[in-house]
């Protein structure tokens, strides 16, 4: 069975010192929590606290991933955090395009394919996230907000014969923080279209993309939702902050 990946988007909920102190609070049993063969474990919490983190998990199973990247080479980009520096502190894994960036940061769909790009040349799996408003969702444009938001992405490997590590995380923005999450039929149906349309334009090759659920999973909404057969992993906000809530999630049946 191919690893299921249990993402913990901390965002700025912890301050450093509290970063740190949950990693050396729970640092036996995260590592303990890396080892299930059927689980990939990726902390992601804020820029100051992945090079403190790298050193607590490195040689671990536990991996590391940033909440976002600059879009650029090193270079004039005051205030950003570039791909290079990501690697260099032991990230393998990066969200880009989270909806709290995308609303709070103006961010573009073409502006994240070019973070994707950085982070492929430092060898970094993006984790793109891509979802619609509750606004898109009642006027029945899902789907069309995904192709919308997928469309430069897709572009950068249209004529690829393989493909780099990536991953899809589909977060509807109103199921995110509310404690609503959508029924098990409208994912299944969400993520059969999300295949359907990575194999029409990338081909066969795209088979390898990960597809992943974020927004209100916990303990209990995540029961449904693991066991989508569609489904290689899950990104979680609010319940990764508690541990025992995020143990759980990891231990959930399949
Ligand atoms: P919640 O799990 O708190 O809904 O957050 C989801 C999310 O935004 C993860 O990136």
């Amino acid at each position: 069975m191919k690893p299921f990946l249990y993402v913990a988007n901390w965002k700025t909920n912890f301050s450093f010192n509290q970063e740190v102190a949950f990693a050396k609070e729970h640092h036996a049993e995260l590592i303990e929590l890396g080892k299930k063969p059927a689980a990939t474990i990726v902390l992601c919490p804020s820029f100051c606290s992945l090079a403190p983190l790298h050193e607590l998990f490195k040689n671990t199973s536990l991996a590391l991933g940033a909440q976002d990247c600059s879009a650029y080479k090193p270079g004039a980009h005051t205030g950003q955090v570039n791909a290079q520096s990501l690697a260099e502190v032991g990230c393998t894994y990066c969200l880009v395009g989270h909806s709290e960036q995308r609303t709070q940061c103006q961010e573009t769909n073409e502006h994240i394919a070019q973070k994707v790009t950085q982070l492929i040349s430092h060898k970094i799996t993006p984790i793109i996230c891509i979802g619609e408003t509750s606004k898109d969702h009642r006027a029945g444009k899902t789907l069309s907000i995904l192709e919308e938001q997928l469309t430069p992405i897709l572009a950068l490997f249209n004529h690829a014969q393989a493909l780099p590590s990536l991953a899809i995380a589909y977060e509807p923005v109103w199921a995110i923080g509310t404690g609503t999450t959508p029924t098990p039929d409208t994912l299944h149906k969400t993520y059969t279209w999300i295949r359907a349309h990575l194999q029409q334009k990338l081909g066969h090759v795209s088979q390898k993309i990960k597809l992943i659920y974020g927004g209100s999973v916990d303990e209990k909404t995540g029961l449904d939702i693991i066991k989508l057969t569609d489904l290689d992993g899950v990104l979680v906000g609010g319940a990764s902050l508690d541990f025992q809530k995020f143990k759980n999630i990891v231990e959930l049946q399949r």
